[in-house]
């Protein structure tokens, strides 16, 4: 049976434990990631980032919150992490960056209290229980000002069974080229014991039921997506 307390706590120990080795094979195991992140900065609606606060759930090492920053030099940005090696990865790889605050512990308990135009999110949300996103999605509407935005980019579940088998093969063709068979056994080990992926168009219906408006998919690669929309208040 599943203990989500229990499984939160893998989660947290094994991204204190391969912080350091995160960058260097995340984009070995991770397809198209880059190019999510590009769709995930353009769908920020913002001309300028004067004035502006952004919230990274789940930072890691602060690949996205580089991207917003590129972007827009001026926003302020708040990432939030669970595990404090990959915070400080974070800080180190930002440290040219003004306007940063760094926060650890569960995206769930954050007190998210302060003015906030956009929170995004990559690669962190598939870890939460299907239970607790409506209740979190409520919460992160709630707090952004009507027009702010909340983006995802995540991989997600198919309609179908064939299609489950289909991008699962495809994700261990991908992982093939540059990993070792043990290393491709560990990842999927891992995927099956910590990641708990909802059904995509499940996951659109409950963003539109916790008060997002135009909900929308602004990218999407097999089952890797990145979504969201407008705070509807
Ligand atoms: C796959 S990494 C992605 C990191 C980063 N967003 C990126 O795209 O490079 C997932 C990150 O989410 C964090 N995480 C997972 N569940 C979390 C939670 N409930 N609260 C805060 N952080 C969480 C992990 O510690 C890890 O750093």
């Amino acid at each position: 049976m599943d203990n989500p307390g229990g499984r939160m706590l893998k989660v947290k120990r094994h991204f204190e434990r391969e912080a350091e080795r995160f960058d260097k094979c995340f984009f070995r195991v991770a397809p198209f990631y880059r190019e999510a992140i590009n769709a995930l900065v353009l769908g920020l609606p913002f001309k300028s980032g004067k004035g502006r606060r952004i919230i990274d759930l789940g930072c890691g090492t602060g690949n996205v919150t580089l991207a917003v920053k590129k972007r827009y030099p001026e926003a302020s940005m708040v990432c939030i992490d669970l595990a404090e090696n990959m915070l400080e990865l974070a800080e180190t790889k930002l440290r040219r960056y003004n306007d940063i605050e760094y926060w650890r512990g569960d995206i769930r308990d954050y007190d998210y209290g302060g003015r906030c135009d956009a929170v995004v999110s990559s690669l962190v949300l598939h870890h939460l229980e299907a239970g607790d996103k409506k209740e979190f999605y409520r919460r992160i509407n709630d707090i952004l000002p009507a027009g702010g935005v909340f983006y995802i980019a995540d991989f997600v579940l198919p309609s179908s069974r064939y299609l489950v088998k289909a991008y699962r093969e495809e994700w261990k063709r991908f992982m093939a080229r540059s990993l070792a068979p043990a290393e491709i056994a560990e990842m999927l080990a891992r995927h099956k014991r910590e990641d708990r992926p909802c059904e995509f168009i499940a996951e659109l219906d409950l963003l539109r039921k916790s008060g997002f408006r135009d909900v929308d998919v602004i990218w999407k690669k097999y089952n890797f997506c990145v979504y969201g929309g407008f705070s509807s208040k």
